[in-house]
């Protein structure tokens, strides 16, 4: 019998659009190669920022519970130079994750063959970092406000509050021990600045000491951010699972793809770890303006989301060989202008497609 997934696909803004119908093509060869073992059912969702010039909100009123009907979210990039850009990845982005509770976002660095890595090491491709980020609070709980703004002595005052709840803490830290304990060598980094942040970040650091004790397996390591920032370029044998905040993981997320060749490479997952809705699964840049309409965006980190997709649809052995595809194309030297080639993201979806056939 057939096994239907439901997919909501929103190609959002920019080259949102062009990465995410590179995605689908590649997932719709899959489809067709399973032999009627497995069918998409894809649902198109016209959402970002000309949804937002047109309605006034970035995603219709019903919009994330309609979500909640599906199998899984395929989701492009959010940004456009009319709508500002909290406007923008509060809209849609965050809505979803925080509307949906997807509280772990997993963003593997992946050092792949015939890219020029920009890290001193004799064997990148050796390397195997997976970035786990509190995707629910944080410095991203979007409590504070402004006021005094009429006032004409610039005197406005903003005040943005971090969340540190013990709850939040535990369970991301918890799934990082988890996730540690799947792989060849079990070790979890935990970040934070808990230095400075005296509040939040020491209530981490003891629920990180805490829940560490019941994995006498698992290796541990601490970090204040900014020093890991320096252990990334300086150290990268010592990382394997790295745990942090909101804010330090998006930013650690930008620097290890960039060390690992480019942002556009860079695949992630907003999982609901609990299964009670469904996950979404989107590249860790942007909507890249300066670029988009060009057909030349990378549209790797967007295919190797789809494959972590497939893995969380219990589709293993796809995700497997859309991972190997992406390997393969390349060692060929198929590469888009970010990572110094000049193929541009009609290419590459081909070339990943010709090597799934393989
Ligand atoms: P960005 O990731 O869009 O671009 C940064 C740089 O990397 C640009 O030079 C861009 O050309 C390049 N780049 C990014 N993805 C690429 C790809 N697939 N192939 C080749 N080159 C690529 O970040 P930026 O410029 O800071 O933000 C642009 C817009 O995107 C803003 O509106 C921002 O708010 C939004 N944004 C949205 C995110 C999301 O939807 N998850 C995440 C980050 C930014
Ligand atoms: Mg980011």
């Amino acid at each position: 019998m057939t096994k239907t997934f439901k997919l909501a696909v929103i190609p959002g803004d920019g080259i949102g659009k062009e990465v995410i119908e590179a995605g689908m093509k590649v997932l719709t060869y899959i489809e067709e190669q399973s032999n009627g073992k497995f069918k998409f059912e894809n649902d198109y969702f016209d959402w970002g920022s000309d949804y937002y010039l047109e309605h006034g909100s970035m995603i219709s009123e019903d919009g994330v519970e309609t979500l909640k009907d599906y199998d899984a979210i395929y989701f492009g990039a959010v940004g456009d130079p009319r709508v500002p850009d909290h406007v923008s990845l509060w809209g849609l982005r965050i809505a979803i994750c925080q509307g949906l509770d997807q509280w772990a976002n997993i963003r593997p660095v992946e050092f792949l063959p015939g890219i020029k890595h920009r890290i001193a090491h004799p064997n990148p491709e050796s390397l195997n970092w997976i970035l786990v980020r509190e995707n629910s609070e944080g410095e991203y709980s979007g409590i504070g406000g402004r006021n005094f703004s009429a006032r004409p002595d610039e005197r406005e005052v903003a005040i943005q509050s971090s969340i540190f709840t013990e709850y939040g803490c535990e369970r991301i830290i918890r799934f990082a021990f988890d996730l540690a304990r799947t792989r060849k060598r079990k070790k979890v980094t935990s970040v934070t600045k808990s230095n400075a942040q005296q509040y939040g970040m020491v209530l981490w650091d003891e629920v990180f000491e805490r829940v560490s004790k019941e994995y006498p397996d698992v290796e541990t390591d601490q970090w204040l951010v900014d020093a890991m920032a320096a252990q990334f370029v300086l150290n990268p044998d010592n990382l394997e699972v790295v745990v942090a905040s909101n804010l330090f993981a998006d930013i650690l997320s930008d620097l290890g793809s960039a060390l690992a060749g480019s942002l556009g490479i860079a695949s992630s997952a907003n999982l609901q770890i609990d299964k009670r809705f469904p996950s979404m699964f989107e590249s860790v840049h942007g909507s890249a303006p300066d670029i988009a309409g060009k057909g030349v965006a990378n549209p790797i980190g967007t295919i190797a989301s789809a494959a972590l997709m497939l893995e969380d649809l219990g589709l293993h052995e796809e995700a497997n060989n859309v991972h190997e595809a992406i390997r393969r194309t390349t060692a060929q030297g198929i590469i888009t202008h970010d990572i110094g080639g000049s193929s541009n993201t009609e290419e590459i979806t081909n070339a990943i497609i010709k090597n799934l056939k393989q």
